[in-house]
């Protein structure tokens, strides 16, 4: 058990660490994160594949409690996507609660919904 909780500490600090120098190497441009990233694969299956992925575990948590029709699923998201856009990019209103994205997961959401070139 202690054993256990010692590894696991370990790989928190190593993590952070990676973290903490990915943060530190400089950014090319503030505002325009996308440009920045490392080459996605560049399939919209794909970026919707990883943006599910972050709505499903970091979003329908929450949503869940609240109305199961709030779920995102495959099927709905690109109808939302204006409205994720909206939520989380322009009001900053989602994610609701103390837990925000990290970069990595914004600019998931953020690729993807570029993806579908909306107006
Ligand atoms: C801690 C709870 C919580 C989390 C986490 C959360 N939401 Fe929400 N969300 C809500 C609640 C409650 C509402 C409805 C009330 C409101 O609009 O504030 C809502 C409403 C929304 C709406 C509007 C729904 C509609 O049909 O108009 C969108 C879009 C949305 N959330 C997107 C997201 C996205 C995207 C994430 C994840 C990045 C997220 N939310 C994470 C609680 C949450």
């Amino acid at each position: 058990m202690k054993n256990q909780s010692h590894k696991i500490l370990g790989l928190g600090i190593l993590i952070a660490g990676i973290i903490l120098l990915m943060s530190a190497a400089p950014k090319p441009s503030a505002n325009n994160m996308t440009t920045m990233n490392p080459p996605v694969k560049d399939s919209t299956e794909e970026l919707k594949a990883q943006a599910l992925k972050v709505l499903e575990t970091r979003c329908n948590v929450c949503h869940k409690k609240k109305n199961p029709f709030m779920l995102f699923k495959e099927k709905n998201m690109e109808k939302r996507a204006e409205k994720i856009n909206k939520m989380v990019f322009i009001t900053g209103r989602m994610p609701k609660g103390d837990t925000p994205l990290t970069q990595k997961e914004y600019d998931t959401l953020k690729n993807w919904i570029n993806s579908l070139n909306l107006n």
